[in-house]
């Protein structure tokens, strides 16, 4: 009983003192806090991971930007993460997905993860036949997305809704004011006055007006995003540099931002998470 006791800690102390490569977190990044809607599904899938998230806060929203202007943050807030130790980038921003996730594949060596909104199966759930598909008027106005509407949606009709001033509620924190319903109001109504039954989130910041959005549509509203399929595509994509048989251990989670003033965003932040966080400044 005490040898295989002894056997089985040895080989453990061996397997975590020896030649395991250094921990190495995942890294997220998004314009804003609405990345953290896919840093929570992560989180969820794999416990044991460290997360590192940069915020481009400063530069939020990139929904109206030029293309030129988001290729250069994706490129450097994929440096920054890299440059932390990243071994994998998770793009939790649709809109830098639809520009840039090519050129990101094309420069860096390291898994690139991105998401894409949740068409096909919206589509397949759908009973009326209608789908409206919440965006930035960069994503709703994207080849890719012309091509889900191509390749999943040929029998339905699909409805792209540009959403100006949802990422500026989350980014402030407003989720749930009358006013932030007033705006969910305004752009939910022509979706459905035209009978959509399912709603995608095309936006990451939009899960965190999943609330609200589901508050105006009512309960027989479908609202689907794609956040637990991007985290379960990291869970696959990665290779845990967690040393083998080493016992539980408390992730580390390390949160940046390029806002001037962290301690705000730090606020916001801690909102959306449901617990206190602290938020680091990062010159990008
Ligand atoms: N979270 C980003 C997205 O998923 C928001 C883009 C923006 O900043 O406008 O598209």
């Amino acid at each position: 009983m005490d040898i295989m006791r002894g056997l089985r800690e040895s080989v453990a102390g061996f397997l975590m003192h020896s030649s395991q490569p250094k921990h190495q977190p995942i890294g997220i990044f998004d314009s804003g806090v609405g990345g953290l809607s896919v840093y929570q599904a992560i989180r969820h899938a794999l416990p044991d991971e460290d997360l590192l998230y940069i915020a481009d806060s400063h530069n939020a929203p990139y929904g109206e930007r030029s293309s030129e202007f988001i290729i250069a943050r994706a490129i450097a807030l994929t440096e920054f993460l890299i440059s932390h130790g990243a071994k994998a980038v998770v793009v939790a921003c649709n809109t830098a997905t639809v520009i840039a996730v090519d050129i990101l594949r094309q420069r860096f060596s390291i898994p690139i993860i991105a998401l894409e909104p949740a068409i096909k199966p919206a589509v397949a759930h759908s009973q009326s036949g209608t789908v409206g598909v919440l965006a930035t008027r960069r994503t709703v106005e994207s080849p890719s997305v012309a091509r889900l509407c191509r390749d999943y949606a040929a029998d339905a009709r699909v409805m792209l809704q540009p959403c100006p001033g949802f990422v500026e509620r989350v980014e402030l924190g407003d989720i749930d004011s009358p006013a932030t319903l007033d705006l969910v109001a305004q752009h939910l109504a022509p979706l459905l006055q035209s009978g959509a039954d399912t709603l995608v989130l095309g936006c990451t910041h939009y899960v965190y007006l999943r609330a609200a959005i589901q508050q105006v549509a009512g309960g027989n509203v479908l609202v689907l995003d794609s956040s637990e399929a991007v985290a379960r595509q990291v869970a696959r994509r990665i290779c845990t540099t967690l040393p083998l048989g080493a016992p539980p251990r408390q992730a580390r989670e390390t949160l940046f931002t390029t806002a001037l003033s962290p301690h705000q965003v730090s606020t916001v932040m801690s909102r959306l998470l449901g617990k206190d966080v602290r938020v680091e400044f990062a010159e990008i």
